[in-house]
């Protein structure tokens, strides 16, 4: 390796759905071709070493958003310690978070001054002796008080990322949009309202802000798998005249919906006028072959430039291979505008398509 290539190196810190983390490599590595992979939390946490430079390696992450990779925060300085975890003492402790707070102030050229949000995320495996909660106060002093930057939790213009592993302390800092997600490992919180039919919803709200888009730019709406009606109750809220089919019972409450039709059917059993809806909606938990034929057979009622969000669900060994497999059926009909697994997703991923 020349010396040149040799500087051409990130770290960065990759997070999965939990059990979703080989995919999520298998994604960098398609991407950069060699990448080398350490875990910090089991399928779910890991430390990627990259060939490429950091404004690389951005640019090829931005430019094709990975389905399992979810968050990516980088890694800029390392405060190591030797002691097992639970000989760390509260003296030990003291002085990682001296080190933290130096580290702080010799980027105080991008730091100073700034809206600033601080994430900290901890290993299970970390000290006991380390706390988020301390590492939080010793962040937010010196950069409030020694570096003038205004603490925000969003809307940041740098996020301050810091993992609390096994054996040391991994930091960086990062505009909010080069994390994949501005979320604190990506986990996208929702508060619960009262009366929440299901928290199905949350997968929807989610998708809304993961793909970019309103649900109140559309108009009528088909919900197939609807039952018991997170997602319809959702899109009713928007203002959208949906239509919910499903042979399992809506929640009593959205039956007086006057913006609502309920099929009680199976999805197979139901016919539309032709081009009826302009977003289509799916949640089956069923076999991805069946929901994508099923899907498939009633395009003809969703209009061309209509929108689709569908859940699909996956078996780990074979992610790739399904989301290909889905995605055949409706060669043609449909184009994939995005795919993620979502935070709120378990074992399936969320496709954004656009009817052609
Ligand atoms: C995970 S639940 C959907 C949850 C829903 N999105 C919500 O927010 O409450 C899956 C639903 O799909 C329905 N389902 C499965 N196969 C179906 C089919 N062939 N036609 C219509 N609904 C079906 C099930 O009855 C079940 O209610």
């Amino acid at each position: 390796m020349t010396e040149q290539e040799a500087v051409k190196q990130c770290r960065l810190i990759g997070t999965s759905n939990t059990g979703f983390a080989q995919q999520a490599q298998e994604e960098i590595r398609r991407l950069f071709g060699s990448a080398v992979f350490t875990y910090i939390v089991p399928s779910e946490v890991f430390l990627a070493e990259l060939p490429v430079d950091r404004e690389e390696a951005l640019r090829l992450l931005q430019a094709n958003e990975p389905m399992f990779l979810r968050h990516i925060q980088p890694v800029l300085e390392e405060i190591r310690w030797t002691e097992n975890p639970e000989s760390v003492t509260v003296e030990q402790a003291e002085e990682i978070y001296a080190k933290l707070s130096e580290w702080l102030i010799r980027e105080k050229a991008a730091l100073a001054g700034k809206k600033i949000a601080v994430q900290i995320r901890r290993s299970s495996l970390a000290p006991q002796a380390i706390g988020k909660q301390a590492i939080k106060e010793v962040a937010d002093a010196v950069l409030a008080e020694q570096l003038g930057s205004e603490l925000v939790v969003r809307g940041s213009e740098q996020i301050v990322s810091v993992y609390i592993g096994k054996d040391r302390i991994y930091a960086g800092y990062s505009k909010p949009e080069e994390n994949l997600s501005d979320w604190s490992g990506g986990a996208v919180r929702f508060q619960k309202e009262e009366g929440q039919i299901s928290r199905a919803k949350f997968k929807l709200l989610e998708a809304e802000q993961q793909f970019g888009f309103s649900f109140n730019q559309f108009h009528q709406a088909l919900d197939i798998g609807a039952a018991p009606g997170g997602w319809t109750s959702l899109l009713l809220e928007r203002g959208l005249k949906v239509t919910a089919v499903d042979p399992a019972a809506l929640a009593p409450q959205l039956m007086k919906h006057p913006k609502l039709t309920y099929l009680k059917k199976n999805a197979g059993d139901v016919k539309f006028e032709p081009g009826s809806f302009d977003l289509l909606v799916c949640d089956m938990s069923w076999s991805p072959r069946m929901m994508a034929k099923l899907v498939d057979d009633l395009l003809y009622a969703v209009r061309p430039g209509g929108n689709l969000i569908i859940t699909v669900k996956l078996l780990h060994k074979k992610a790739f291979q399904t989301v290909r497999e889905v995605l055949e059926v409706w060669e043609g009909s449909l184009q994939l505008l995005q795919a993620k697994q979502l935070f709120h997703n378990r074992e399936e991923l969320t496709l954004y398509l656009l009817r052609v």
